[in-house]
């Protein structure tokens, strides 16, 4: 099973810093996870939100906002907010990175730079918004991708199926005995976010889950 650090290890530091990706490898974390969208000027940066004001000191939305002045935003603890070159580059040779497309038409760039910039790295494209998957599918036709789902879908396994996706990651209250069987028997893997509480881990344990996200990396033993 898979260890997976959420936003790096959002637990222990800043999230989506290059400070929480190096505390998460620190720990032992397989997979780093982290979330990706465009500046205006078409910079790729790592940050959850669309807009700038729950994690630094600044406000409005990342989309409308050069690289510039994304970079002269601070995290606190005097963190910046860095590109997903910069992620690349740190964790490239040292564990596998889960590049969440958190907004459309992201694909294209996000493929282009892991090509350029990593080719060797071993990286999971994951996203709610599916027909971005397809996408991604397109470029890298041997791309691992995880169809993202919040809610148990009627029909099983056909969510990640439609999306092409090699991989489904479940919301833990949604991760269900039955689809979590259905998914593993259709060929595809199943991670689970965000599971920090001890008993929220042995119980996606027991259901035998593929992989597990957590802000807390080291408590994945
Ligand atoms: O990738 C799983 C998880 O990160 C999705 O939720 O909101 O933390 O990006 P969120
Ligand atoms: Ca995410």
């Amino acid at each position: 099973m898979l260890r997976i650090g959420h936003r790096g290890a959002a637990g222990h530091a800043p999230e989506n810093t290059l400070f929480s990706i190096e505390t998460a490898i620190s720990m032992g974390a397989d997979v780093v996870e982290i979330d990706v969208h465009a500046s205006r000027d078409g910079e790729l940066v790592v940050m959850h939100d669309a807009r700038v004001d729950r994690t630094t000191d600044g406000t409005g939305y990342l989309r409308e906002m050069t690289i510039g002045q994304i970079r002269q935003l601070r995290i606190a603890g005097n963190h910046t907010v860095p590109t997903l070159e910069e992620v690349l580059l740190a964790v490239k040779g040292r564990a596998e990175l889960m590049i969440e497309l958190k907004v459309r038409n992201l694909g294209p760039g996000v493929v282009g730079l892991v090509r350029s910039v990593a080719p060797e790295l071993p990286v999971y494209y994951a996203s709610f918004l599916h027909p971005e998957l397809i996408g991604v599918r397109e470029l890298e036709p041997a791309a691992r991708t995880i169809a993202l789902l919040e809610g148990v879908p009627v029909s099983g396994p056909a969510f990640a199926v439609e999306a092409q996706a090699t991989h489904a990651g479940i919301g833990f209250d949604s991760l269900e005995k039955g689809l979590v069987g259905a998914l593993q028997k259709a060929g595809i893997g199943v991670f689970t976010y965000t599971v920090d509480d001890p008993r929220d881990i042995a119980y996606a344990t027991s259901l035998g889950v593929d992989g597990l996200i957590s802000n807390y990396p080291d408590r994945l033993r």
